[in-house]
């Protein structure tokens, strides 16, 4: 399994890339989109109490208090945890997928955003079952840019990231006590400018995790893409398509 993204040549190291996220923070919460309606009707369903797993710095997260549902929020890295508790009025731990530190069977939904490639499945799997109440759901979602658009094709190439289909492969790695998946597609625009799409590249793992010079150098190269492309500045609509994935406790 190969997350967001290693470049090419780029030795790749799980732990380094789960654990990156807190030291970009700041340009996560900027710059990520949050979740279409749509979208969290079907993870969430009737769900009352929904615990977000891996919920960073909340994006998700605000998506289910905003629907006056009882939420708590688990995610591993403190920097990001800090962003969620500083915009959102809702119960947060530090935990992980492998490890919630939920009781048994006290939740009606997890829902998982753009973090279940980080996970270990082999542990995962079993402590999203034993956390959710009987006929519970396990839902994973992803934005994943659309690069049929060619100018979005040609920033990411430049961005040295390739497609993201790895990502929502790791939905086969959900198996038993879980029945088979059901599927949602969707779409919608992030609507931002060009900071907030360097912001965007700058909160990819992979882009993290680089030395600092050619970190400085993939920037300078999105920022002339940008430039190009959008040569009287303002807005930049951002095309994503949204994959839900939802299993439910047998
Ligand atoms: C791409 S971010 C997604 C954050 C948030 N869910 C969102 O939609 O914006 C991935 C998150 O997964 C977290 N993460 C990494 N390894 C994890 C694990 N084993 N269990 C739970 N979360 C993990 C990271 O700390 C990071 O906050």
């Amino acid at each position: 399994m190969a997350p967001e993204h290693p470049g090419p040549s780029e030795p790749y190291d799980l732990a380094a890339h789960a654990h990156s996220f807190g030291a970009a923070a700041d340009a996560y919460a900027r710059a990520r989109p949050g979740y279409p309606d749509d979208a969290v009707d079907f993870l969430v369903g009737r769900a009352r109490r929904v615990l977000d797993l891996g919920a960073g710095t909340g994006k998700f997260t605000a998506s289910l208090a905003a629907r006056g549902l009882d939420v708590v929020a688990v995610e591993p890295s403190t920097r990001m945890l800090a962003q969620l508790r500083s915009t959102l009025d809702v119960e947060a731990h530090e935990g992980t997928a492998e490890a919630t530190g939920l009781p048994d069977a006290s939740v009606d939904a997890v829902v998982v955003a753009q973090a279940w490639h980080w996970v270990d499945p082999a542990l995962a799997v079993p402590e999203v079952a034993r956390v959710l109440r009987p006929g519970g759901t396990l839902g994973l979602v992803w934005n994943v840019r659309d690069e049929s658009v060619p100018w979005v094709a040609r920033l990411w190439e430049v961005a040295q990231q390739g497609s993201e289909h790895e990502m929502r492969a790791s939905v086969d790695t959900v198996g038993a006590p879980f029945g088979a998946p059901e599927h949602f597609r969707t779409r919608f625009e992030h609507a931002t400018d060009r900071a907030g799409v360097l912001d965007l590249v700058a909160s990819r793992s992979y882009v993290i995790v680089l030395p600092e010079a050619h970190r400085a150098q993939v920037l300078a190269g999105v920022a002339r893409v940008l430039d190009e492309e959008f040569p009287d500045g303002g807005e930049v609509r951002v095309p994503y398509v949204t994959h839900c994935s939802r299993f439910t406790l047998s």
